[in-house]
């Protein structure tokens, strides 16, 4: 009897526990009125809007969700395919606004989606069909509160203020100033296909082990084309504006470097290795304040940084720094600087290279196009040739390989279906295939490392593939290989 009483006891408290918990966790909402739902629907905004996109601004009687100069909106570039995203500008102001961030650029939502933040603290983006196209996943983690920081990042935080979730740690093609990348998270930038197009782009940056290196996506194979490669970077890798002195009359852009272990974090400025050598250059200071600037691969793959500046009456998101520029790594390194082919020269793009020599530059400047190719087997192949002219990869010597005499170099290519052309530096007798052209670069001597061996690199463009057997419209071969 007592032992059946007791029992009985034993359920009542934990029966009473439990509710008690259920309870606890409970409190560790978001409060009603807190909540919302906001529809994609209504009047479009006004301002003059980076990729020409037409907006629709999120807010309503609580929120605005605006802290300078930063504010949460749905954007479209094309009809009906809508971006919930954050935009830098300050309204009055008649100049470019920027879109910093975006949640669901390769999923894009029609009008009358809805954004909705419920009482369990989970961020839904649902389209108008009620399928869930973005959440935060924070569902019941204890968010109790939704805020845009005055840096740009938008969180949602618990009841002690601590983040459940910011996007923050969610770059697409951007970092705010104290944003980051990390080796264990999201460790790289993706650019935008286009202006129109804001799906995720052939170019990126990408914090590795050994290096910050910016790849080119061609068909699924990563070609190193810029950035940092081989160089310590740590594991997280903040954009930063930092006063260069007391008085604060000019600040540095930097790329903060912390290692998670000892030593302390250190500082590197935006620098990097001149093609060629060892040294190093340094990005121009800003003298002004430049606490709002912001770091982007953009969608043609240069990596620049916009800062504003109100003392200007025009275009105050300027640009505060590029990657490929004239005081940075030259402009004829962008692959993309000529469009899908051409010769560049001084940041110009002088030339499309031919079979019958050097042709005017145009957009529609094109390698010739090759016939089907088949690998391995019995085809041949013709090159036309071109003499001091280097690759966009062929500064990352590594990547090239010998020594080799320059017939094996072209066997190789003959070969390999996927080789356009081959480079190939005769004093040190090395080779470089190349799967993509782009941008030929011929300006390597207004860079003083390089001097010197420029003359002594040869391209040889692939001109055609076609089997032997049908091969009785055989071009001739003069002026090739
Ligand atoms: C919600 O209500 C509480 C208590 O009535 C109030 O303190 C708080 O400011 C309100 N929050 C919002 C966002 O209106
Ligand atoms: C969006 O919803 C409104 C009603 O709230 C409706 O009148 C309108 O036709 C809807 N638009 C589309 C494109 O579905
Ligand atoms: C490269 O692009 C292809 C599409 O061409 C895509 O499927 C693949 O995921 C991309 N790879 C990387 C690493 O971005
Ligand atoms: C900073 O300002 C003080 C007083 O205005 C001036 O004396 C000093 O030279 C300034 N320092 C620098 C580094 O500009
Ligand atoms: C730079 O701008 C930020 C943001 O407006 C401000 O908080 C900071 O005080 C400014 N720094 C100086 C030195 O004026």
């Amino acid at each position: 009897m007592a032992c059946s009483h007791s029992t009985f006891r034993r359920n009542l408290i934990i029966l009473f526990l439990c509710f008690f918990t259920t309870a606890t966790t409970t409190l560790a909402q978001v409060p009603a009125n807190a909540t919302f739902k906001f529809v994609n629907q209504g009047e479009f905004g006004d301002r003059i809007i980076e990729y020409d996109a037409s907006y629709r601004v999120i807010r309503n009687d609580v929120y605005t969700f605006y802290t300078f100069p930063f504010r949460l909106c749905f954007y479209n570039t094309t009809p009906d395919a809508f971006i919930f995203a954050i935009r830098a500008g300050i309204p009055g102001d008649e100049s470019l606004m920027r879109w910093v961030w975006d949640a669901n650029r390769n999923h894009p939502v029609r009008e009358n989606a809805t954004l909705s933040f419920g009482r369990n603290g989970n961020l839904v983006l649902a389209d108008v069909d009620g399928r869930v196209v973005w959440q935060t996943n924070t569902a019941n983690k204890g968010v109790t509160g939704i805020k845009m920081l005055p840096n740009g990042n938008l969180v949602l935080h618990d009841r002690k203020g601590s983040f459940i979730w910011q996007s923050f740690d969610y770059p697409s093609d951007t970092l705010l100033v104290g944003q980051s990348v990390r080796i264990n998270g999201r460790n790289k930038l993706i650019s935008r296909t286009s202006d129109i197009d804001g799906s995720d782009g052939k170019y990126s940056i990408v914090l590795e082990k050994n290096g910050f290196p910016m790849y080119i996506n061609n068909s699924g194979e990563l070609l190193l084309y810029g950035g940092w490669p081989g160089q310590e970077f740590g594991t997280t890798v903040t954009f930063d504006a930092v006063p260069d002195n007391d008085n604060a009359t000019s600040y540095e852009l930097v790329l903060s470097i912390n290692q998670d272990s000892a030593p302390p974090p250190n500082r590197r400025l935006l620098q990097v290795r001149p093609i060629g050598n060892g040294g190093q250059r340094n990005l121009n200071q800003l003298n002004y304040n430049a606490t709002y600037s912001f770091l982007r691969l953009d969608s043609d793959g240069n990596l620049r940084a916009y800062t504003y500046y109100e003392k200007v009456s025009y275009l105050r998101w300027a640009e505060s720094f590029a990657f490929f520029s004239s005081y940075f790594i030259r402009e004829c390194a962008l692959p993309s600087k000529c469009g899908s082919y051409g010769l560049c020269d001084r940041r110009m793009c002088v030339a499309c290279p031919s079979p019958n020599g050097l042709l005017g530059w145009s957009e529609s400047c094109a390698p010739p196009k090759l016939a089907p190719c088949k690998s391995g087997g019995a085809a041949k192949v013709d090159y036309y040739k071109l003499v001091g002219v280097e690759h966009f990869m062929s500064p990352y010597e590594d990547l090239a390989k010998g020594p080799m005499k320059v017939e094996e170099c072209k066997a190789k290519c003959d070969k390999d279906c996927k080789c356009l052309g081959f480079f190939y530096r005769e004093d040190i007798s090395k080779c470089l295939l190349a799967p993509l052209l782009g941008t030929l670069i011929k300006d390597a001597a207004s860079d003083t490392n390089s001097v010197g061996y420029i003359n002594e690199v040869h391209v040889h463009f692939k001109l055609t593939v076609y089997d032997v057997k049908s091969s009785q419209a055989s071009l001739s071969n003069s002026q090739l290989f």
